[in-house]
């Protein structure tokens, strides 16, 4: 089996790397002033501009060439045929059958699965219709007016994230808190305020084994028995979302209270499942189906779009242009929108989830770079801490700006001053000052000083994408997520890696259970290594 470094597509990208590393993009810009237009496309309300990349015509082919070399469209087309393509677990990868709205049928073991995701999607709108209605009432006849959302990561993260992001679409009358972490004082701070009456408790784990869910639904229902309700008025005020019908019924939630998903459906791909119920919950069915008809025409524009304009393959190659030829090690979010400011985390599981891997489907350790530590927070936040690395520090951090060109609630000046923040730093990352600008700035203050200029001086030359759409609504938000999801299988399908399986979080599961076993027994002897021994003994003394 040749080792993708050693072929064709990725030595000819090592020679062009070499090739444009003395290059300055402040340069090509003087030189080509349609630049921007040129590297500019637009598709699903996004438009992204990736002329601030260190790119040239020839780089873009032999990127895409890359991609025709790793068969990435065929992987593609597999993954929406159901092929069982996440092969360590045997599962096919489906999470867009889950916004599918052409009138298709899509086959999972030669059963189209279509039906069951429908009849998922009517019990969905019928709760939500209930709660919003005032139909569904709690067990002393008042109504529901709060939710208490219990998951984490995939059944988690895409709840909590894009009801916040889509808080202009809020439905009045009903609030929806989030609960993720087994640190108790999470779930007590949301229940204190909670009236027991008139609030739901939606619990979501497709395993129905994460132990900070299933601790965190026990405290609830202590909580909720404790407040006055009954065991048979448990039926009115608990629902989950999970996978494990079974083990959910034994947990003692009411089967016709629980919401079914598959396996073919990630947990960091799952919020367009019934786990995306408390968006639903949270803006209503109609926004929340909004979203995924956004996903949907994502997914179309991925399936059908010539290389050269799909937004997924130039995002995913251009993130493996500066890992694999740069040594980039982090991709950086900076979505300038406060409601947005959760979305760095959400697709910060989806990629170190998805591409944290280092074993390539030839069950060989990859001799190259894969999934990047991905971060970021809300602009213009991060330009007061850690820009200042990205603009003169020594390591390389490509950055993908967004911002929504309207937004609901901000007048003027907040809003110019936050696009043009946004793309003011884009501008410096590219342009830099050099080492003569920053001497000519002191002489022209009187202040002549070369040592000083050293330090004032910027390479620039720091890679950045820019995403812009009319506003953030749902439909945007469905596509943009899509865009992400499917820039991962991008990379993962050019990389060679099983994008869909994760078994890197097993074995930390494992060990706490063996020591939880300990803190909550001390009369048990700790035979693990000194370390792990001290810590338990520290925390035995403590408690
Ligand atoms: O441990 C990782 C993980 O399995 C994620 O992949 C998943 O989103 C999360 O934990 C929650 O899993 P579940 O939905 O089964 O509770």
């Amino acid at each position: 089996m040749t080792l993708l470094s050693a072929t064709p597509a990725w030595k000819n990208l090592q020679q062009l790397a070499d090739s444009v590393q003395s290059q300055h993009m402040r340069d090509w810009f003087a030189a080509e002033p349609a630049r921007a237009e040129k590297f500019s496309v637009e598709s699903c309300g996004i438009f992204l501009d990736y002329s601030k990349n260190r790119i040239n015509d020839a780089v873009l082919q032999g990127l895409f060439d890359l991609a025709k070399q790793q068969n990435v469209e065929a992987k593609r087309d597999a993954m929406f045929a159901g092929d069982t393509i996440n092969f360590t677990e045997q599962r096919a990868v489906l999470h867009t059958a889950l916004r599918n709205f052409s009138d298709q049928p899509v086959l999972v073991d030669g059963k189209d699965v279509m039906p069951e995701v429908r009849a998922c999607q009517q019990k969905m709108q019928q709760l939500v219709h209930k709660i919003h209605s005032g139909e569904h009432k709690g067990y002393t006849g008042k109504t529901i007016t709060d939710v208490v959302a219990i998951g984490i990561g995939g059944s988690f993260l895409g709840p909590k994230i894009m009801s916040e992001a889509l808080k202009p679409y809020w439905h009045k009358g009903i609030k929806v808190h989030f609960v993720a972490n087994v640190d108790g004082c999470h779930i007590a701070d949301v229940l204190a305020e909670r009236d027991h009456q008139q609030t739901l408790i939606l619990m979501s784990s497709k395993s129905f084994t994460t132990q900070e869910t299933l601790q965190n639904t026990l405290t609830a229902k202590d909580w909720f028995l404790d407040q006055g309700g009954s065991q048979q008025d448990i039926a009115l005020h608990f629902m989950a979302v999970s996978s494990n019908i079974k083990a959910a019924t034994e947990f003692g939630i009411a089967e016709d209270n629980i919401f079914p998903m598959w396996d073919w459906v990630g947990g960091r791909y799952s919020l367009w499942s019934a786990i995306g119920l408390p968006i639903a919950l949270a803006l209503g069915y109609d926004n929340y189906q909004a979203m995924l008809k956004g996903a949907y025409a994502m997914d179309e524009h991925f399936k059908t779009a010539p290389l050269e304009q799909n937004l997924p393959f130039i995002l995913g190659l251009l993130g493996s242009w500066y890992i694999n030829f740069f040594g980039a090690q982090s991709h950086v979010l900076l979505p300038y929108y406060h409601y947005m400011r959760g979305f760095p985390a959400y697709i910060q599981q989806l990629d170190m989830e998805s591409n944290g891997k280092s074993v390539t489907t030839s069950n060989e350790v990859a001799d190259y770079a894969t999934g990047p530590v991905i971060w970021g927070s809300e602009g213009t936040n991060g330009q007061h801490s850690f820009h200042q690395l990205i603009h003169q520090g020594q390591v390389l951090i490509p950055a993908d700006f967004m911002l929504p060109l309207k937004v609901p609630n901000s007048a003027d000046p907040h809003h110019a001053m936050l696009a043009s923040n946004c793309f003011a730093q884009s501008q410096a990352l590219m342009q830099g000052k050099t080492l003569e600008q920053a001497q000519q700035e002191l002489q022209a203050s009187g202040k002549a000083d070369d040592a000083l200029a050293q330090h004032k001086a910027m390479a620039g030359n720091k890679p950045s994408n820019t995403l812009l759409f009319e506003q953030l609504d749902p439909h945007t938000l469905g596509a943009l997520v899509a865009l992400y999801e499917h820039k991962v299988f991008v990379q993962g399908a050019i990389w060679d890696i099983n994008s869909f399986d994760q078994w890197g979080v097993e074995l930390g599961k494992v060990m706490g259970n063996q020591i939880l076993d300990k803190l909550q027994d001390k009369t048990q002897d700790c035979e693990f290594d000194s370390s792990t021994n001290s810590l338990v003994e520290r925390f035995r003394r403590t408690n």
